[in-house]
């Protein structure tokens, strides 16, 4: 298998004014094409600071992040924006559902964006409602639908160009049991029916039983890979 994600001599300093943080130090990591892997750890561990590095929404310190062979340090800002665009989709802990736009128009933007007819952006959406089980949804907006829909349309958002790449920062940590476990199938679906990659940040311990890999993370250090 391809590496499609190249995390090299990876590290993250916060500077805040007197105090430095050290979120991460020289992190390496590897995630081949169509893996599912799991990112555990306690608070402040540095979790969504490798991910929002491999998502290419923050920059490192020193170290690189290298996604489909290029080196994103090299790139400029718009290739940059491209990549995040056609490459990564980002899934949130607390959805960030744009709340004035309906579940079809949040699936749509990114396809806007990306500039797609709208002939193709109906297709795709409509295809997205039906592949996360919310077809008689497209209409609603954010407030009138339920935690676990709102992901679901998340999720169908960080699709919408079909990237190979899906990052997800604690996507069942708003969610009862039951609602979450139905995210957690609906990503281990998307995994190995689309081929994503699927990188998921989270405490709760059945994504990391279902990923194929998990990665613990301490005080900004890979302490365990299990397989
Ligand atoms: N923008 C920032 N500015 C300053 N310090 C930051 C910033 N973002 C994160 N940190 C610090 O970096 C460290 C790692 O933070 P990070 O958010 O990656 O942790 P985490 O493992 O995701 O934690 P949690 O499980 O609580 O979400 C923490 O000590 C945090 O306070
Ligand atoms: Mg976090």
């Amino acid at each position: 298998m391809c590496e499609l994600i190249e995390a090299i001599k990876l590290s993250k300093i916060y500077n805040l004014g007197e105090t430095y943080v050290h979120a991460l130090r020289e992190v390496n990591l590897s995630i081949a094409r169509g893996e599912f892997v799991a990112i555990i750890g306690h608070s402040g561990s540095g979790k969504s600071t490798l991910l929002h590095l491999i998502g290419c929404i923050e920059q490192p310190t020193t170290g690189s992040v290298v996604i489909g062979g290029k080196d994103t340090g090299r790139m400029s800002q718009r290739a940059l924006s491209k990549l995040r665009l056609h490459k990564i989709g980002f899934v949130f802990q607390h959805f960030y559902l744009l709340p004035a736009l309906t579940a079809y128009e949040n699936i749509e933007l990114p396809m806007r964006e990306a500039g797609l007819r709208r002939r193709e952006r109906k297709d795709r959406v409509h295809g997205l409602l039906s592949a996360v089980g919310l077809i008689d949804r497209g209409r609603h907006y954010p407030y009138q639908l339920s935690g676990g829909e709102q992901q679901r349309v998340a999720i169908a958002r960080a699709l919408a160009n079909d990237p190979p790449i899906i990052l997800a920062d604690e996507p069942t940590g708003e969610l009862d049991t039951r609602t979450g476990t139905g995210i957690v199938d609906l990503l281990v679906a998307i995994n190995q029916k689309y081929n994503k990659t699927i990188v998921v940040v989270s405490h709760d311990p059945e994504i990391a039983q279902r990923a194929e890999r998990t990665i613990e993370i301490r005080d900004g250090v890979i302490v365990d890979v299990l397989y």
